[in-house]
């Protein structure tokens, strides 16, 4: 399947620059990025983001949307989120709501927020420190992936980013999640270009195969139930990607526990990811772990559509009771 128009994949940013020139647009973008030439193009009309996920909030979007009103943002202005996920997650939720609505353009600057946080169109802001509670989904006038904007991120923060796109390809392309892993080793140098084109296209296939959400694109969960969880786990919480990695590995032992995945392909993961310097063991007690599961807001009555790997490139999706669960962690 052909990555949707609107996703745009580019070596640099020059596209960008042609398509906002002549555009009334206003941008939210990461203070991290406040040097970044691209921000000049938007000259005065820029309002920073300082991207902690404590501004993930209701309160934050009503304060961007009062800004806005005083800097003349009407239904005829573009809105452009420059940043990780936490700024196109703020952007696009604004952008949604503001006015009723007015149109979005993302720039997504991690490899998190370039491969996942942005592709799927959805956005959110926590509530009362639970993630993406509010949010809508919501197609963007253009996501524009640029590789080469990724290179000032940290190591630490690419990990997130890393952990993504190693789910992605474990759900449905064996051959590439062997090409990032080589890559992210440092075994054998791919192009970033096309392991990103890949991760979208995959991402992008399983969306249009379920845009709202109740069936093929549960997939897309694998490793957040548990992911979620540790990112709740206050002093202790993991960031999202880092976390969702920890949430693979405790789905690939279950997997195992339950006669699902060969004990071989569980130390063939559980290696790469160590060898990347992915964490892999949850940062607190695992059976600590199940209350905030109780609370994941895709639970159906008692029940998780848990996303359990079956091989590298094939999972399945489980229905398991809370009790289930329970059981199964308390024998890991
Ligand atoms: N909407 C969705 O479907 C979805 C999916 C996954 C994650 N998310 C959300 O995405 C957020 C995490 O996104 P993230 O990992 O991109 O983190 P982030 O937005 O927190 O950015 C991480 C850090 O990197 C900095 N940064 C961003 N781009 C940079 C660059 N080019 N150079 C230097 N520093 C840079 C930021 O200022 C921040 O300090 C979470 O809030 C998560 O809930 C949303």
């Amino acid at each position: 399947m052909a990555i949707p128009e609107h996703i745009i994949i580019s070596k640099d940013m020059h596209r960008l620059e042609e398509m906002l020139k002549d555009r009334r647009c206003f941008a939210l973008v990461d203070n991290n990025l406040r040097h970044n030439p691209i921000i000049e193009i938007f000259g005065e009309r820029v309002l920073f983001v300082e991207a902690t996920e404590d501004i993930k909030t209701l309160d934050t979007i009503g304060m961007f949307a009062v800004h806005l009103l005083d800097r003349g943002v009407d239904r005829d202005t573009l809105l452009v989120g420059i940043g990780g996920g936490i700024t196109t997650d703020i952007t696009g939720f604004l952008a949604a709501i503001y006015m009723r609505g007015i149109r979005c353009g993302l720039v997504p600057t991690t490899l998190l927020s370039q491969i996942d946080a942005t592709v799927g169109s959805k956005n959110g802001v926590n509530v009362n420190h639970y993630k993406n509670i509010l949010g809508t989904i919501r197609t963007p006038e253009f996501i524009y992936l640029c590789p080469e904007v990724t290179l000032s991120t940290s190591t630490s923060s690419n990990l997130n980013g890393i952990a993504e796109m190693l789910k992605i390809f474990m759900l449905r392309d064996p051959g590439y999640y062997q090409m990032a892993v080589d890559h992210y080793t440092g075994r054998k140098q791919h192009d970033l270009t096309d392991l990103i084109r890949r991760a979208v296209e995959i991402h992008y296939e399983i969306v249009e195969e379920d845009p709202e959400e109740w069936g093929a694109r549960r997939l897309l969960n694998l490793g957040h139930t548990f992911g979620h969880a540790i990112e709740k786990c206050g002093e202790m919480s993991m960031p999202h990607g880092k976390a969702v990695a920890v949430g693979i590995i405790i789905a690939a032992r279950m997997a195992v526990k339950m006669g699902l995945l060969k004990e071989a392909d569980f130390q063939r993961i559980y290696g790469d990811f160590c060898m990347i310097g992915l964490p892999t063991q949850p940062p607190v007690p695992l059976t600590s772990l199940t209350g905030a599961i109780r609370k994941d807001k895709k639970k159906v009555g008692n029940v998780i559509y848990f996303v359990l790997p079956t091989g590298i490139g094939s999972t399945v999706i489980k229905p398991l009771t809370f009790e289930e669960i329970d059981a199964l962690v308390s024998s890991l």
